[in-house]
């Protein structure tokens, strides 16, 4: 089955050092909880470009700034589509 939804998650240094290190681990940490890895293509990027704002994450095409581990979770829940 074709995987509905993407994340990528900005692994540059910027976003990495700021946050994304313990966003990655919620994210993986979600996907799991909810029985998405048949759902959900989650990956790591490059620098998106948009360091000033991070830390970036995109789902499915969005990008998010100023993403945190707590906030992810609303971001996950709106963004995901049906699954
Ligand atoms: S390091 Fe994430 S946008 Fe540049």
């Amino acid at each position: 089955m074709e995987k509905k939804n993407e994340i990528v998650i900005c692994l540059g240094s910027s976003c990495f050092a700021r946050g994304n290190k313990a966003t990655l681990k919620t994210i993986q940490k979600y996907i799991d909880d909810h029985h998405l890895r048949e759902k959900v293509y989650f990956h790591g990027g490059h620098c998106f470009g948009r360091c000033a704002e991070g830390p970036t994450v995109t789902v499915n095409g969005k990008i998010f700034t100023g993403v945190d581990e707590y906030n992810i979770l609303d971001i996950l829940n709106s963004e995901l589509s049906e699954y």
